[in-house]
């Protein structure tokens, strides 16, 4: 048997062109990049080819300046929940040895934009996903956070009631009539958990608004990623525990992030 051919690039960007990618030559970079053999590539680039989304094909995500592990299966952080990240970064900063939760972390992206600031004095990340939450471990490693596993605060140790100083979510959210619409990527290679929202988009929205004030601690900031459209609802959620509200939100990235303050 003749060994595999290394793929040259301008190969696997016309194969990559065919298939309907827009960014063929970048890709083919990063993929020729990421394969150790020549048989790896090859399989690479048709998984690719096939519709497979690429960051979990290289393994990793650039987030925020940030280079992250993402594997197959698991929701790849978005570049609009950077704004979330910053945003909940700057507030940590602004406090004296923080208690930070990133709920509904994922691979933990929130929380390692977080935890590079070096303000948080205890870093923890949550979610349902197993596979998700083993990644965000790895991510949080270089912060020393924790990772946890579960329903969305029935994860967190039970010492942080009452102490969290900032408690950062980016939840489901789309309607569940429209993940029919989402871009197939999503719609097919990201669980259906880590999309639906619900009926209206807000099932998970009104959980974690409905028990914040159990965790978060006076003074203490609540940030939620929420779209243009249900970002009036999300802040009326977290209005209604008595956080005073503003929402902040960037026309460039399509991001609107919802942020309460709990009386000191
Ligand atoms: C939209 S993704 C966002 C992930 C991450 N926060 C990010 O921005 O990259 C939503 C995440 O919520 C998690 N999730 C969904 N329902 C949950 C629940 N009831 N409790 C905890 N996590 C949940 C999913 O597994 C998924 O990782």
């Amino acid at each position: 048997m003749h060994p595999t051919r290394r793929l040259e690039r301008p190969e696997i960007a016309a194969r990559l062109r065919a298939s309907g990618c827009v960014f063929a030559d970048e890709e083919a970079r990063l993929l020729d990049e990421a394969a150790d053999d020549a048989q790896t590539l090859v399989d690479l680039v048709e998984r690719r080819a096939a519709g497979e989304p690429l960051e979990p094909l290289l393994g990793w995500v650039d987030f925020a300046g940030l280079r992250l592990r993402v594997g197959p299966g698991v929701f790849v952080p978005r570049q609009r929940t950077s704004v979330l990240a910053m945003e909940a970064g700057r507030l940590a900063s602004s406090k004296s040895a923080p208690v930070v939760v990133d709920l509904c972390c994922g691979v933990g992206a929130i929380a390692a934009v977080i935890g590079a600031t070096g303000a948080p004095h205890r870093l923890v990340a949550a979610d349902l996903d197993p596979a998700a939450v083993e990644l965000a471990a790895q991510n949080l490693a270089a912060y020393d956070g924790e990772a946890y596993v579960g329903d969305l605060y029935d994860a967190l140790p039970r010492a942080l009631e009452g102490r969290v100083d900032v408690l950062a979510v980016n939840a489901p959210y789309v309607p569940s009539a429209e993940i029919g619409g989402m871009p197939r990527e999503a719609r097919e290679y990201e669980p259906r958990h880590a999309l639906d929202g619900g009926a209206d988009g807000l099932e998970l929205h009104r959980r974690v608004a409905g028990a914040a004030r159990d965790w978060l601690a006076p003074g203490g900031h609540l940030l939620i990623e929420s779209s243009t459209a249900q970002a009036e609802c999300t802040e009326q959620l977290v209005r209604a525990i008595g956080l005073s509200t503003r929402i902040v939100s960037d026309d460039e990235l399509g991001a609107t992030v919802v942020i309460g303050v709990a009386p000191a």
